[in-house]
């Protein structure tokens, strides 16, 4: 694998310049699982974000000893903690960006449709709150399996005459951060100027980088398109079996949620050219009615699906793949939200 042609990310200048500029809106961000091992220090970057005024802490325990903590930093933005359903409307009324990471983590040999079971419910039930108290907010959803979150969040706002689609987004982030290092790493480039866009879902095979879309240009054999797309996909998986049971990737993962809550606020501030790749419903895709795929980020969530590009034929066959578990997983979230 080997660089054809060096570009500047366009990601990192446009977020630069808009750090640089910052009209800072005041802003409101809940984190709803702000205890567990990706909220805290997801909290933590949020703490540190200009753009954020008052970030709201929700969990069912542990949370105050979080906030408090946090409230030390000598940052702007004012924490605050709310516990138990009780508290949960307060957290919510107000926010404009709600992201969740409330939910179980796997351990080794379990996949992530194996947290359905626990996971379906804890995000139907926060979603149903989020239609009452914030049903402007823009929602990242962090828990999985995202292929079945993304949907319940969906249907379950759709019940509640609250659906806004272009505001209901699948953190894929990390997909996208892990393929950007790994082939940066593999191709001695700068991690910060690589650009690869991961379409499709969050689990297994679904999880489609686009290798022929890398920037700057890379050129790969068919051999290394596979390997490299095998790692992505299962980088997960190999970062739950390291922590040997006591859960799944956080640190990263509070680093890809930051990115984009960033990304998020600064398209509902107006700034140009924030585009990230995110699971949501879209017609991207023919086939799929939840997918992810590259949008443009602005002050209405997303503003705009990029068309997907022109794909190698190994991708062409990932798609193919993928479209037995990504429908099952769709069907399985939308039936779970509508059940009695
Ligand atoms: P964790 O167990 O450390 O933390 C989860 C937190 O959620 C806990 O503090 C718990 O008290 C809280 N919680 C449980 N039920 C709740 C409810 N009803 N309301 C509010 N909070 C509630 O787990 P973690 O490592 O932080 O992972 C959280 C979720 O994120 C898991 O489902 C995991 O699979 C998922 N995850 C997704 C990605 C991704 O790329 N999208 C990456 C990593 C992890
Ligand atoms: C990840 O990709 O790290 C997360 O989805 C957590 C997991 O279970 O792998």
């Amino acid at each position: 694998m080997r660089a054809a042609s060096p570009i500047t990310s366009s990601r990192q200048q446009v977020v630069r310049a808009a750090r640089s500029q910052l009209a800072i809106e005041a802003r409101k961000v809940a984190v709803l699982g702000a205890a567990g091992g990706i909220g805290q220090p997801l909290s933590l970057l949020l703490k540190m974000n200009r753009m954020i005024s008052q970030l709201a802490l929700y969990d069912i325990a542990n949370v105050a000893g979080v906030a408090a903590d946090l409230s030390h930093c000598n940052t702007n933005t004012k924490v605050t903690a709310y516990t138990g359903p009780e508290e949960l409307a307060e957290a919510l009324k107000g926010a404009d960006l709600v992201v969740i990471p409330a939910g179980v983590p796997r351990k080794p040999g379990m996949t992530r449709d194996d947290l359905f079971n626990i996971n379906a419910g804890i995000v139907k039930g926060l979603c149903e709150a989020i239609a009452v108290n914030c049903p402007d907010a823009v929602i990242n959803i962090i828990s999985n399996p995202v292929n079945s979150t993304v949907p319940i969040c969906a249907e379950v706002l759709k019940k509640a005459g609250a659906y806004k689609p272009r505001k209901v987004m699948g953190v894929t982030t990390l997909d996208v951060v892990r393929s950007n290092t790994f082939v940066a790493e593999a191709n001695q480039l700068d991690t910060k100027e690589v650009d690869v866009p991961v379409i499709g879902g969050h689990a297994g095979e679904t999880i489609l980088p686009l290798l022929s879309q890398a920037k700057p240009k890379v050129e790969f054999t068919a051999e290394d398109a596979a390997a490299m797309t095998k790692k992505i996909q299962n980088a997960g998986t190999d970062v739950v079996n390291a922590k040997a049971g006591t859960g799944s990737a956080t640190l990263s993962m509070a680093y890809a949620a930051a990115r984009m809550a960033e990304s998020v606020l600064l398209g509902l501030n107006g700034e140009k050219d924030i585009y990230e790749c995110t699971y949501t419903e879209s017609d991207v895709m023919p086939g799929f009615q939840y997918f992810a795929s590259k949008v443009l980020l602005g002050p209405g969530g997303i503003e705009k699906f990029q068309p997907l590009p022109e794909l190698s034929e190994f991708e062409q066959q990932g798609l193919v793949a993928m479209k037995e578990l990504l429908t099952a997983n769709i069907q399985a979230g939308v039936e779970f939200a509508n059940k009695a």
